[in-house]
Protein backbone atom coordinates (compact mmCIF):
# COMPACT_ATOMS: atom_id res chain seq x y z
CA UNK A 1 0.00 0.00 0.00
CA UNK A 2 1.06 3.50 -0.74
CA UNK A 3 0.22 5.51 2.18
CA UNK A 4 0.66 9.31 2.91
CA UNK A 5 0.67 10.39 6.57
CA UNK A 6 -0.07 13.94 6.83
CA UNK A 7 1.89 15.81 10.04
CA UNK A 8 4.69 14.49 11.60
CA UNK A 9 3.82 15.06 14.74
CA UNK A 10 4.01 12.79 18.02
CA UNK A 11 1.14 10.60 16.34
CA UNK A 12 1.90 11.41 12.63
CA UNK A 13 5.60 10.18 12.91
CA UNK A 14 4.88 6.96 15.48
CA UNK A 15 2.12 6.09 12.74
CA UNK A 16 4.27 6.50 9.81
CA UNK A 17 7.40 4.70 11.20
CA UNK A 18 5.40 1.99 12.22
CA UNK A 19 3.02 1.61 8.86
CA UNK A 20 6.19 1.51 7.22
CA UNK A 21 7.46 -1.24 9.56
CA UNK A 22 4.14 -3.32 9.01
CA UNK A 23 6.16 -3.23 5.32
CA UNK A 24 3.77 -0.37 3.55
CA UNK A 25 5.15 2.33 1.10
CA UNK A 26 5.16 5.39 3.17
CA UNK A 27 5.96 8.89 2.74
CA UNK A 28 5.42 11.49 5.88
CA UNK A 29 4.81 14.72 5.57
CA UNK A 30 5.39 18.11 7.32
CA UNK A 31 5.53 21.81 6.64
CA UNK A 32 8.11 22.77 8.52
CA UNK A 33 11.27 22.05 6.49
CA UNK A 34 13.73 22.06 9.53
CA UNK A 35 11.78 19.06 10.91
CA UNK A 36 11.76 17.15 7.88
CA UNK A 37 15.37 17.90 7.01
CA UNK A 38 16.27 16.18 10.49
CA UNK A 39 14.09 13.53 10.08
CA UNK A 40 15.54 12.94 6.25
CA UNK A 41 18.98 12.13 8.51
CA UNK A 42 17.51 9.84 10.60
CA UNK A 43 17.22 12.77 14.04
CA UNK A 44 13.93 12.81 15.86
CA UNK A 45 12.64 15.47 17.46
CA UNK A 46 10.80 13.63 20.55
CA UNK A 47 12.15 11.58 22.72
CA UNK A 48 10.32 8.53 22.09
CA UNK A 49 11.96 5.05 23.40
CA UNK A 50 12.73 2.91 20.07
CA UNK A 51 11.72 5.46 17.97
CA UNK A 52 14.79 6.80 16.02
CA UNK A 53 16.50 2.84 15.44
CA UNK A 54 13.03 1.90 13.69
CA UNK A 55 13.16 5.47 11.74
CA UNK A 56 16.37 4.84 10.51
CA UNK A 57 15.90 1.17 9.93
CA UNK A 58 12.99 1.87 7.17
CA UNK A 59 14.13 4.77 5.95
CA UNK A 60 17.35 2.12 5.14
CA UNK A 61 14.77 0.21 3.32
CA UNK A 62 13.61 2.64 1.32
CA UNK A 63 10.00 1.94 2.84
CA UNK A 64 10.15 5.69 4.41
CA UNK A 65 10.44 8.88 3.21
CA UNK A 66 9.80 12.80 4.17
CA UNK A 67 8.98 15.45 2.49
CA UNK A 68 7.08 18.66 2.69
CA UNK A 69 5.57 18.70 -0.77
CA UNK A 70 1.88 17.47 0.44
CA UNK A 71 0.57 17.27 -2.85
CA UNK A 72 3.27 15.07 -4.41
CA UNK A 73 2.85 12.75 -1.45
CA UNK A 74 -0.85 12.37 -2.05
CA UNK A 75 -1.29 11.61 -5.96
CA UNK A 76 -1.35 8.22 -6.17
CA UNK A 77 -1.51 7.39 -2.24
CA UNK A 78 -3.93 4.65 -1.53
CA UNK A 79 -4.39 6.16 2.26
CA UNK A 80 -3.57 9.54 3.33
CA UNK A 81 -3.79 10.26 7.47
CA UNK A 82 -4.28 13.43 8.59
CA UNK A 83 -2.20 13.13 11.87
CA UNK A 84 -2.33 17.37 12.45
CA UNK A 85 -2.38 18.89 15.98
CA UNK A 86 -5.65 19.65 17.39
CA UNK A 87 -5.05 22.05 20.16
CA UNK A 88 -7.06 23.24 23.20
CA UNK A 89 -8.32 26.54 21.00
CA UNK A 90 -7.96 29.82 22.91
CA UNK A 91 -10.31 31.06 25.67
CA UNK A 92 -13.25 28.34 25.25
CA UNK A 93 -11.71 24.83 25.24
CA UNK A 94 -13.02 23.84 21.93
CA UNK A 95 -10.67 21.60 19.75
CA UNK A 96 -8.77 23.98 17.01
CA UNK A 97 -9.57 22.38 13.77
CA UNK A 98 -8.00 25.02 11.22
CA UNK A 99 -4.89 22.81 11.23
CA UNK A 100 -7.36 19.73 9.91
CA UNK A 101 -9.50 21.79 7.53
CA UNK A 102 -6.40 23.72 6.16
CA UNK A 103 -4.93 19.68 5.31
CA UNK A 104 -8.61 18.67 3.94
CA UNK A 105 -8.27 21.19 1.65
CA UNK A 106 -4.97 20.67 0.31
CA UNK A 107 -5.43 17.08 0.05
CA UNK A 108 -8.49 17.61 -1.08
CA UNK A 109 -7.08 19.43 -4.47
CA UNK A 110 -4.21 16.65 -4.70
CA UNK A 111 -5.70 13.33 -4.72
CA UNK A 112 -6.11 11.17 -7.70
CA UNK A 113 -7.77 7.50 -7.78
CA UNK A 114 -9.78 5.92 -5.38
CA UNK A 115 -8.44 7.32 -1.76
CA UNK A 116 -9.06 7.55 1.66
CA UNK A 117 -8.64 10.05 3.61
CA UNK A 118 -8.04 8.79 7.59
CA UNK A 119 -8.29 11.29 10.30
CA UNK A 120 -5.52 9.91 13.24
CA UNK A 121 -6.16 13.05 14.91
CA UNK A 122 -8.83 13.86 17.58
CA UNK A 123 -11.71 15.72 16.45
CA UNK A 124 -14.78 16.48 17.65
CA UNK A 125 -17.97 14.53 16.40
CA UNK A 126 -18.88 15.90 13.09
CA UNK A 127 -15.31 16.54 11.79
CA UNK A 128 -15.38 14.02 9.36
CA UNK A 129 -18.63 15.01 7.61
CA UNK A 130 -17.09 18.47 7.86
CA UNK A 131 -13.80 17.08 6.21
CA UNK A 132 -16.03 15.19 3.30
CA UNK A 133 -17.68 18.41 2.17
CA UNK A 134 -14.43 20.10 2.34
CA UNK A 135 -13.09 17.41 -0.26
CA UNK A 136 -16.48 17.60 -2.59
CA UNK A 137 -16.30 21.47 -2.62
CA UNK A 138 -13.21 21.85 -3.70
CA UNK A 139 -12.75 18.65 -6.12
CA UNK A 140 -16.08 17.64 -6.81
CA UNK A 141 -15.06 14.34 -8.65
CA UNK A 142 -12.53 13.23 -5.88
CA UNK A 143 -12.91 9.73 -5.52
CA UNK A 144 -12.83 9.93 -1.87
CA UNK A 145 -13.91 8.00 1.27
CA UNK A 146 -13.54 9.94 4.46
CA UNK A 147 -12.71 7.65 7.55
CA UNK A 148 -12.11 8.09 11.45
CA UNK A 149 -9.23 6.03 12.48
CA UNK A 150 -8.45 7.52 15.96
CA UNK A 151 -4.89 6.83 17.91
CA UNK A 152 -4.72 5.57 21.39
CA UNK A 153 -0.81 5.11 21.73
CA UNK A 154 0.56 6.28 24.59
CA UNK A 155 3.67 8.35 24.76
CA UNK A 156 7.01 6.43 26.23
CA UNK A 157 5.24 3.39 25.13
CA UNK A 158 3.99 4.53 21.45
CA UNK A 159 5.79 1.92 18.98
CA UNK A 160 4.44 -1.34 21.68
CA UNK A 161 1.15 0.23 21.90
CA UNK A 162 0.94 1.37 17.77
CA UNK A 163 2.16 -2.60 17.26
CA UNK A 164 0.00 -4.31 19.45
CA UNK A 165 -2.72 -2.13 19.97
CA UNK A 166 -5.81 -3.39 22.34
CA UNK A 167 -8.05 -2.16 19.09
CA UNK A 168 -8.51 -0.33 16.31
CA UNK A 169 -11.68 2.23 15.56
CA UNK A 170 -12.42 2.67 11.84
CA UNK A 171 -15.08 4.94 11.49
CA UNK A 172 -16.82 5.01 7.92
CA UNK A 173 -19.62 5.29 5.39
CA UNK A 174 -18.09 3.72 2.47
CA UNK A 175 -17.26 -0.42 2.47
CA UNK A 176 -14.75 -0.21 -0.18
CA UNK A 177 -12.82 2.12 2.66
CA UNK A 178 -13.39 -0.68 4.79
CA UNK A 179 -10.97 -3.20 2.80
CA UNK A 180 -8.74 -0.65 2.11
CA UNK A 181 -7.92 0.11 6.26
CA UNK A 182 -8.11 -3.30 6.48
CA UNK A 183 -5.19 -3.86 4.02
CA UNK A 184 -3.19 -1.28 6.28
CA UNK A 185 -3.99 -3.04 9.50
CA UNK A 186 -3.62 -7.10 7.66
CA UNK A 187 0.03 -7.41 10.05
CA UNK A 188 -1.89 -7.12 13.21
CA UNK A 189 -3.74 -9.72 12.83
CA UNK A 190 -1.44 -11.50 13.61
CA UNK A 191 -1.77 -10.15 17.15
CA UNK A 192 -5.23 -10.75 17.15
CA UNK A 193 -5.89 -7.11 17.45
CA UNK A 194 -9.58 -6.54 16.94
CA UNK A 195 -10.52 -4.25 14.40
CA UNK A 196 -13.89 -2.85 15.01
CA UNK A 197 -15.68 -1.00 11.92
CA UNK A 198 -18.53 1.55 12.74
CA UNK A 199 -20.16 4.74 11.65
CA UNK A 200 -17.94 7.26 11.94
CA UNK A 201 -19.48 9.75 14.34
CA UNK A 202 -18.77 6.69 16.19
CA UNK A 203 -15.67 6.06 16.23
CA UNK A 204 -15.36 10.05 16.57
CA UNK A 205 -16.84 9.85 19.84
CA UNK A 206 -14.86 6.39 21.05
CA UNK A 207 -11.33 7.75 21.11
CA UNK A 208 -13.22 11.27 23.60
CA UNK A 209 -14.88 8.85 25.27
CA UNK A 210 -11.69 6.33 26.00
CA UNK A 211 -9.65 9.24 27.28
CA UNK A 212 -12.76 11.11 29.34
CA UNK A 213 -13.24 7.61 31.34
CA UNK A 214 -9.38 7.24 31.62
CA UNK A 215 -8.98 10.67 32.65
CA UNK A 216 -12.07 9.81 35.21
CA UNK A 217 -10.74 6.98 36.61
CA UNK A 218 -7.15 8.51 37.15
CA UNK A 219 -9.40 11.38 39.06
CA UNK A 220 -11.60 8.73 41.04
CA UNK A 221 -8.83 6.55 42.63
CA UNK A 222 -6.89 10.32 43.55
CA UNK A 223 -10.09 11.51 45.53
CA UNK A 224 -10.36 8.07 47.40
CA UNK A 225 -6.52 8.51 48.18
CA UNK A 226 -7.61 11.55 49.64
CA UNK A 227 -10.17 9.56 51.29
CA UNK A 228 -7.50 7.00 52.14
CA UNK A 229 -5.40 9.52 53.95
CA UNK A 230 -7.98 11.07 55.91
CA UNK A 231 -9.44 7.70 57.44
CA UNK A 232 -6.16 6.29 57.98
CA UNK A 233 -7.03 3.07 54.94
CA UNK A 234 -4.40 2.46 52.30
CA UNK A 235 -5.32 3.64 48.61
CA UNK A 236 -2.73 1.28 47.29
CA UNK A 237 -4.96 -2.15 48.90
CA UNK A 238 -8.02 -0.65 48.03
CA UNK A 239 -7.02 -0.11 44.46
CA UNK A 240 -5.77 -3.80 44.85
CA UNK A 241 -8.75 -4.20 46.15
CA UNK A 242 -11.11 -2.69 43.23
CA UNK A 243 -9.19 -3.52 40.24
CA UNK A 244 -9.30 -7.61 40.36
CA UNK A 245 -12.97 -6.95 39.71
CA UNK A 246 -12.84 -7.19 36.51
CA UNK A 247 -15.58 -4.95 35.54
CA UNK A 248 -13.08 -2.19 36.82
CA UNK A 249 -9.66 -3.17 36.30
CA UNK A 250 -6.55 -2.85 37.63
CA UNK A 251 -4.99 -0.28 35.36
CA UNK A 252 -5.13 3.65 35.67
CA UNK A 253 -5.73 3.04 39.53
CA UNK A 254 -2.56 4.77 40.27
CA UNK A 255 -2.99 7.82 42.35
CA UNK A 256 -0.39 10.43 42.18
CA UNK A 257 0.03 14.46 41.56
CA UNK A 258 -2.95 14.49 38.67
CA UNK A 259 -2.79 13.64 34.91
CA UNK A 260 -0.97 15.59 32.45
CA UNK A 261 -0.17 15.65 29.26
CA UNK A 262 -0.94 16.39 25.48
CA UNK A 263 -4.28 14.38 25.85
CA UNK A 264 -6.28 14.02 28.71
CA UNK A 265 -6.29 18.03 29.61
CA UNK A 266 -7.43 19.38 26.58
CA UNK A 267 -9.93 16.21 25.02
CA UNK A 268 -11.88 16.57 28.31
CA UNK A 269 -12.20 19.97 27.83
CA UNK A 270 -13.03 19.31 24.12
CA UNK A 271 -15.47 17.11 25.22
CA UNK A 272 -17.05 19.23 27.84
CA UNK A 273 -17.74 21.74 25.04
CA UNK A 274 -19.23 19.15 22.90
CA UNK A 275 -21.85 18.61 25.09
CA UNK A 276 -22.63 21.77 25.76
CA UNK A 277 -22.96 21.94 21.58
CA UNK A 278 -24.92 19.41 21.82
CA UNK A 279 -27.30 19.82 24.43
CA UNK A 280 -25.77 16.89 26.30
CA UNK A 281 -24.04 17.78 29.21
CA UNK A 282 -21.30 16.33 30.48
CA UNK A 283 -20.85 16.60 33.93
CA UNK A 284 -19.11 13.58 35.13
CA UNK A 285 -16.08 14.71 32.39
CA UNK A 286 -16.32 19.29 33.39
CA UNK A 287 -15.95 17.48 37.56
CA UNK A 288 -13.12 16.00 36.29
CA UNK A 289 -11.39 18.44 34.99
CA UNK A 290 -11.61 20.18 37.93
CA UNK A 291 -11.37 17.91 40.43
CA UNK A 292 -7.48 17.24 38.42
CA UNK A 293 -6.75 20.76 38.12
CA UNK A 294 -7.49 21.33 42.23
CA UNK A 295 -5.41 18.61 42.78
CA UNK A 296 -1.76 20.27 41.59
CA UNK A 297 -2.15 23.21 44.34
CA UNK A 298 -3.63 20.19 46.86
CA UNK A 299 0.22 18.51 46.09
CA UNK A 300 2.01 21.86 47.05
CA UNK A 301 0.53 21.98 49.95
CA UNK A 302 1.04 18.01 50.88
CA UNK A 303 4.71 19.29 50.44
CA UNK A 304 4.34 22.50 52.63
CA UNK A 305 3.02 20.38 55.04
CA UNK A 306 5.79 17.88 55.03
CA UNK A 307 8.15 20.39 55.89
CA UNK A 308 6.60 21.86 58.31
CA UNK A 309 4.04 24.27 57.78
CA UNK A 310 6.28 26.55 55.74
CA UNK A 311 9.05 26.69 52.87
CA UNK A 312 9.91 30.12 53.32
CA UNK A 313 13.73 30.14 52.70
CA UNK A 314 13.92 26.52 52.40
CA UNK A 315 15.33 24.47 49.14
CA UNK A 316 13.03 21.36 47.54
CA UNK A 317 14.84 19.21 45.67
CA UNK A 318 12.72 17.98 42.79
CA UNK A 319 12.75 14.49 40.89
CA UNK A 320 11.17 14.23 37.72
CA UNK A 321 9.38 17.14 35.71
CA UNK A 322 7.64 15.54 32.86
CA UNK A 323 4.46 14.48 32.79
CA UNK A 324 5.43 11.19 33.11
CA UNK A 325 8.11 8.62 32.45
CA UNK A 326 9.83 7.93 29.04
CA UNK A 327 9.09 11.00 27.38
CA UNK A 328 10.65 14.54 27.28
CA UNK A 329 6.79 16.26 27.49
CA UNK A 330 6.40 18.98 29.36
CA UNK A 331 3.15 20.04 28.42
CA UNK A 332 0.22 20.27 31.36
CA UNK A 333 2.88 18.46 33.71
CA UNK A 334 1.70 18.88 36.82
CA UNK A 335 5.91 19.78 38.20
CA UNK A 336 4.84 23.06 36.68
CA UNK A 337 2.24 24.14 39.17
CA UNK A 338 3.35 22.63 41.88
CA UNK A 339 6.84 24.01 41.56
CA UNK A 340 5.37 27.59 40.95
CA UNK A 341 3.32 26.92 43.97
CA UNK A 342 6.38 26.11 45.98
CA UNK A 343 8.09 29.47 44.75
CA UNK A 344 5.09 31.57 45.67
CA UNK A 345 5.66 30.07 48.96
CA UNK A 346 9.09 31.23 49.06
CA UNK A 347 10.98 27.78 48.31
CA UNK A 348 14.41 27.61 46.06
CA UNK A 349 13.56 25.09 43.66
CA UNK A 350 16.56 22.95 42.52
CA UNK A 351 15.38 19.89 40.29
CA UNK A 352 16.29 17.32 38.19
CA UNK A 353 14.68 14.76 34.66
CA UNK A 354 16.36 12.84 32.95
CA UNK A 355 14.79 13.90 29.54
CA UNK A 356 12.78 17.35 30.09
CA UNK A 357 14.98 20.21 31.61
CA UNK A 358 15.41 21.46 28.16
CA UNK A 359 11.68 21.76 28.02
CA UNK A 360 11.13 22.62 31.38
CA UNK A 361 13.79 25.62 31.08
CA UNK A 362 11.24 27.01 28.65
CA UNK A 363 7.76 26.85 31.44
CA UNK A 364 9.86 27.41 34.04
CA UNK A 365 11.50 30.25 36.16
CA UNK A 366 13.99 30.51 38.42
CA UNK A 367 14.66 26.66 38.66
CA UNK A 368 18.12 25.48 38.86
CA UNK A 369 18.79 22.25 36.98
CA UNK A 370 20.91 19.50 38.66
CA UNK A 371 22.59 16.94 36.56
CA UNK A 372 21.43 13.85 38.60
CA UNK A 373 19.12 13.06 41.30
CA UNK A 374 21.86 13.12 44.32
CA UNK A 375 22.88 16.90 42.61
CA UNK A 376 19.19 18.23 43.22
CA UNK A 377 19.19 16.15 46.67
CA UNK A 378 22.24 18.16 48.21
CA UNK A 379 21.16 20.41 51.13
CA UNK A 380 17.72 20.29 50.22
CA UNK A 381 15.48 21.00 53.11
CA UNK A 382 13.27 18.31 51.51
CA UNK A 383 12.66 16.11 48.39
CA UNK A 384 9.56 15.50 46.08
CA UNK A 385 9.20 12.97 43.78
CA UNK A 386 6.77 14.31 40.78
CA UNK A 387 7.35 11.84 37.81
CA UNK A 388 8.24 8.14 38.83
CA UNK A 389 11.27 7.54 36.37
CA UNK A 390 12.96 3.98 36.79
CA UNK A 391 16.47 5.61 38.21
CA UNK A 392 14.23 6.93 41.04
CA UNK A 393 12.83 3.56 41.80
CA UNK A 394 16.06 2.47 42.76
CA UNK A 395 17.81 5.72 44.52
CA UNK A 396 20.77 4.27 47.00
CA UNK A 397 18.69 5.71 50.19
CA UNK A 398 21.33 6.01 52.43
CA UNK A 399 23.25 8.34 50.17
CA UNK A 400 19.95 10.33 49.14
CA UNK A 401 19.85 10.89 53.32
CA UNK A 402 23.50 11.88 53.56
CA UNK A 403 23.68 14.60 51.11
CA UNK A 404 20.01 16.46 52.34
CA UNK A 405 20.16 18.72 55.01
CA UNK A 406 17.02 17.58 56.30
CA UNK A 407 15.69 14.16 55.37
CA UNK A 408 11.97 14.79 54.25
CA UNK A 409 10.91 12.86 51.25
CA UNK A 410 7.44 13.47 49.36
CA UNK A 411 6.67 11.26 47.02
CA UNK A 412 3.92 11.68 45.00
CA UNK A 413 4.02 8.49 42.95
CA UNK A 414 4.23 6.23 45.86
CA UNK A 415 7.70 4.73 44.47
CA UNK A 416 8.78 3.76 47.74
CA UNK A 417 7.63 1.48 51.05
CA UNK A 418 6.64 3.76 53.87
CA UNK A 419 8.75 1.48 56.24
CA UNK A 420 11.74 1.28 53.82
CA UNK A 421 11.56 4.87 54.21
CA UNK A 422 11.37 4.92 57.99
CA UNK A 423 14.02 2.32 58.16
CA UNK A 424 16.59 5.19 56.64
CA UNK A 425 15.43 7.52 58.68
CA UNK A 426 13.27 9.65 56.52
CA UNK A 427 9.95 11.59 57.14
CA UNK A 428 8.11 10.06 54.63
CA UNK A 429 5.07 11.46 52.68
CA UNK A 430 3.14 9.29 49.54
CA UNK A 431 -0.41 9.45 48.25
CA UNK A 432 -3.51 8.43 50.34
CA UNK A 433 -0.78 5.67 52.16
CA UNK A 434 -0.53 5.66 55.74
CA UNK A 435 3.24 7.64 57.04
C1 LIG B 1 -3.18 9.09 26.73
C2 LIG B 1 -3.93 7.74 26.59
O1 LIG B 1 -3.50 6.81 27.59
C3 LIG B 1 -3.70 7.14 25.20
O2 LIG B 1 -4.47 5.95 25.05
C4 LIG B 1 -4.12 8.17 24.14
O3 LIG B 1 -3.87 7.70 22.84
C5 LIG B 1 -3.35 9.46 24.34
O4 LIG B 1 -3.59 9.96 25.68
C6 LIG B 1 -3.81 10.43 23.28
O5 LIG B 1 -4.99 10.80 23.28
O6 LIG B 1 -3.02 10.72 22.38
P1 LIG B 1 -0.64 9.78 27.29
O7 LIG B 1 -1.18 11.15 27.46
O8 LIG B 1 0.57 9.56 26.46
O9 LIG B 1 -1.79 8.82 26.65
O10 LIG B 1 -0.28 9.22 28.73
P2 LIG B 1 -0.91 8.26 29.83
O11 LIG B 1 0.00 7.12 30.05
O12 LIG B 1 -2.32 7.95 29.56
O13 LIG B 1 -0.82 9.21 31.13
C7 LIG B 1 -1.56 10.43 31.21
C8 LIG B 1 -1.42 11.04 32.58
O14 LIG B 1 -2.13 10.27 33.56
C9 LIG B 1 0.01 11.12 33.09
O15 LIG B 1 0.18 12.39 33.70
C10 LIG B 1 0.10 10.01 34.11
O16 LIG B 1 1.05 10.24 35.11
C11 LIG B 1 -1.31 10.01 34.67
N1 LIG B 1 -1.69 8.72 35.27
C12 LIG B 1 -1.89 7.62 34.49
C13 LIG B 1 -1.91 8.63 36.64
O17 LIG B 1 -1.75 9.62 37.38
N2 LIG B 1 -2.32 7.44 37.17
C14 LIG B 1 -2.50 6.34 36.42
O18 LIG B 1 -2.89 5.28 36.97
C15 LIG B 1 -2.28 6.43 35.03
Amino acid sequence: MKIAVVGSGYVGLVTGVCLADFGHEVICVDQDASKIDALSKGEVPIFEPGLEALLEANVASGRLSFTTELAKSVAGADVVFIAVGTPSRRGDGHADLSFVYAVAREVAAAVSGFTVIATKSTVPVGTGDEVARIVRAINPGADVAVVSNPEFLREGAAIEDFKRPDRIIVGMDDERARAVMSEVYRPLYLNQAPIVFTDRRTAEITKYAANAFLAMKITFINEVADLCEASGANVQEVARGIGLDNRIGSKFLHPGPGYGGSCFPKDTAALVRIGQDFGSPMRLVETTAAVNDARKRDMSRKVIAACGGAVEGLTVGVLGLTFKPNTDDMREAPSIDIISDLQHAGARIVAFDPQGMKAAGVVMQDVAFADSAYTAATDADAVVLITEWNEFRSLDLARLKTVMKRPVFVDLRNVYPPSEMRRHGFSYTSVGRPD
